[in-house]
């Protein structure tokens, strides 16, 4: 099975590359914005644009599956360049689609955000209303509508995963708030918890994220699926995991300074109690989260030289 894997030189598609490359025929495109990587085992990263319709033509022809993870991530690099976002993401996600239709791809991923869900009520299930808040969630929440009519008029078949943080570490690692924390305390640094501390998020492992993207491939699944953990912590629970790992592993803790809110966590999600509903993709995928943020904090403690951020 010949698979289109775009943002491949990024976190999780890099990650995502090194999963299926030895049991699927991928190819492999980033533009190099943010990911650098060039290479995963045999497998060079070709430098394309999904903004670029004819590249898109040119990476989709002869695909049977396209896993789309390119694009602007976070909420600062949407709310700073609203237009170059909306290209990105939006633009970007209907030329892969459309594409796709026209190549006749057996299935569509695509890496939605729980940012979709913004202002909904505590307990979030696929059910709940879409009701993003920033530039970043509804452009997610956008590119969602464009697949979901890709799927209605065109019979595409189409799966979206709404993933929530991602982290640790897979081909390469990223800045997310557990891997900075971790690095805060190696380097005996005070960390820094920006408002309360009590902004609640989910976490999802890379290395669980990219296997919920193989299932479904495996089993040409479609649909709309939740993928995150159990896991909902507080910064200040995460704060207290790192420093308590910390003091097991390495005999020390480190101070916890407090500063002003910045703001950008309000434009994701509004609750400050969210409770992702993730049964759907553990009934139908068969997936659950295998790794912990406890877990992940203590293996990065412990091998720090293979644990730093790019
Ligand atoms: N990491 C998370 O916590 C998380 C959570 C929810 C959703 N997502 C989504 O999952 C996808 C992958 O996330 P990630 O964490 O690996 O991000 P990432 O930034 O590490 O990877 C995205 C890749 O896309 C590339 N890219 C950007 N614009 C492009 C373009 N126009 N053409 C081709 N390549 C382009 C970048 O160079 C980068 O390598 C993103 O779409 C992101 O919004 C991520």
């Amino acid at each position: 099975m010949k698979v289109l894997i775009t943002g491949a030189a990024g976190f999780i598609g890099s990650t995502l590359v090194a999963t299926l490359r030895n049991d699927y025929d991928v190819r492999a495109i980033d533009n190099f914005s943010v990911g650098h990587v060039r290479r995963i085992g045999d497998i060079t990263v070709e430098e394309m644009d999904v903004t670029q319709l004819e590249h898109v033509e040119e990476m989709v022809c002869g695909r049977d599956v396209v896993v789309h993870l390119a694009g602007y991530t976070g909420i600062p690099a949407c709310e700073n360049d609203p237009e170059g976002a909306a290209r990105n993401i939006l633009v970007g996600t209907k030329y892969i689609t459309e594409a796709s239709v026209r190549a006749g791809v057996k299935q569509l991923l695509f890496s939605s955000s729980f940012a979709v869900y913004g202002d909904a009520p505590t307990h979030v299930s696929e059910c709940s209303p879409v009701a993003p808040i920033g530039m970043y969630g509804n452009l997610r929440a956008a590119s969602e509508y464009v697949l979901l009519a890709a799927r209605h008029l065109d019979g595409l078949n189409t799966l979206i995963f709404r993933q929530t943080n991602v982290y640790g570490k897979g081909v390469t690692t990223k800045r997310t708030v557990v891997n900075l924390l971790s690095e805060q305390v190696l380097k005996r640094e005070a960390i820094t918890v920006y408002g309360t501390g009590e902004q609640v998020r989910n976490f999802v492992h890379v290395l669980d994220t990219v296997r919920a993207y193989k299932l479904a491939i495996e089993r040409g699944s479609g649909g709309l699926y939740n993928l995150g953990s159990a896991e909902t912590l507080s910064v200040n629970d995460i704060v207290r995991t790192v420093n308590d790992a910390s003091y097991h592993l390495l005999g020390y803790q480190v101070p916890v300074e407090h500063k002003p809110d910045r703001g950008a966590g309000k434009r994701e999600i509004a609750s400050t109690e969210l409770v992702l509903d993730v049964r759907k993709v553990q009934r139908e995928l068969g997936w659950t989260a295998e790794h912990t943020v406890r877990g992940t904090v203590e293996q990065m403690l412990a091998a720090p030289a293979t644990a730093g951020a790019r």
